[in-house]
């Protein structure tokens, strides 16, 4: 079709015939739906297949997988890049990196004041004790801030979305003692994968891609009168830490893990077995005036 005549049909079918449409949706509803029209005639796409791939949208939002395929498909780290961008444009710079949330947070985790185990000791994974301290750019400690935290357990599944394991084990909200220090215990986290043969998977292999991740933990942090951090640490040596689907790993966010077999610090730790230890320090950048909020709205699980 000549793109004069695709342009006449979509001026058509886009002119309002009922009341007042909502100018902005409609602008970003009519754009993609020219774009489609060019994909189609650009890739000379047959019936057979749209009707595939609506088939195959229907089918992801029943397996509730638009989270992942959303991250497998760089959106998610796109919006982290534009945030980053608008900041920086604002003048904020420095801070912790942000990268990805993912689709498994899960609100309404325990409080703990200062320190807190995360784990419900029925896992026998290798005890990983994590800790540091919350600061502003300027580098004073941020007292009372929240470190929410939350990971898989030794198989790369998370509570809640996995039945079998305890309400809200692998997560907590951790608030900052008078210096700002937070410390947790837990189990070392093992790589997250998309659910094998499900949509995701499907679509990556048709792309050539895995769906794996390396093994992380998730961390929202917050303080009032700055910008909320959503942001994740890597576990150096995985070997998918620079081949992440879902395009999170940054710089700045893959601290050094140190094994303690030595029984002074592991007695000096409270503990009785070898151990892994994580020193991370956060720091928030200051809130500021018209920028786009750094709290992001999704529709996200909440636990009874
Ligand atoms: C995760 O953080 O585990 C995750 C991120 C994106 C998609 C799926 C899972
Ligand atoms: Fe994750």
């Amino acid at each position: 079709m000549e793109k004069a005549a695709i342009d006449a049909l979509l001026k058509e079918m886009q002119a309002p015939t009922r009341g007042e449409p909502t100018p902005r949706v409609k602008a970003i509803v009519d754009r993609v739906v020219r774009d489609l029209f060019h994909v189609i005639e650009e890739f000379d796409v047959q019936p057979d297949e749209f009707w595939t791939a609506v088939n195959y949208l229907t089918e992801a939002g029943r397996n509730d997988e638009y989270g992942l395929i959303a991250a497998g498909l760089g959106f998610e780290r796109f919006l982290d890049v534009r945030l980053d961008e608008a900041e920086a444009k604002a003048g904020l710079t420095g801070g912790t990196p942000r990268t990805i949330e993912g689709p498994l947070y899960v609100a309404g985790a325990p409080l703990v004041k200062g320190e807190g185990r995360l784990d419900d000791g029925t896992e026998d994974g290798e005890i990983l004790v994590m800790h540091g301290q919350v600061r502003d750019v300027d580098g004073t400690p941020i007292a009372g801030a929240h470190v929410e935290v939350w990971h898989a357990n030794t198989r790369g599944n998370y509570s809640f979305f996995d039945k079998s394991q305890s309400a809200f084990n692998l997560r907590r909200t951790i608030e900052t003692d008078a210096e700002g220090r937070y410390r947790f215990r837990t189990i070392m986290p093992a790589g997250y994968a998309v659910p094998p043969e499900g949509s995701t998977d499907t679509l990556l292999k048709t792309l050539g891609r895995h769906g794996h991740r390396p093994a992380h933990i998730h961390f929202f942090v917050s303080a009032p009168g700055h910008r909320k951090l959503t942001t994740q640490i890597n576990i150096d040596g995985d070997p998918y830490l620079h081949d992440d689907f879902a395009f999170a790993t940054r710089d700045g966010l893959i601290p050094p893990v140190e094994r303690n077999a030595d029984p002074e610090a592991i007695a000096a730790a409270g503990l009785n077995e070898p151990f892994a230890r994580i020193a991370f320090d956060f720091e928030l950048k200051r809130e500021a005036d018209a920028l786009p909020a750094a709290e992001v709205q999704r529709l996200r699980a909440e636990a009874a």
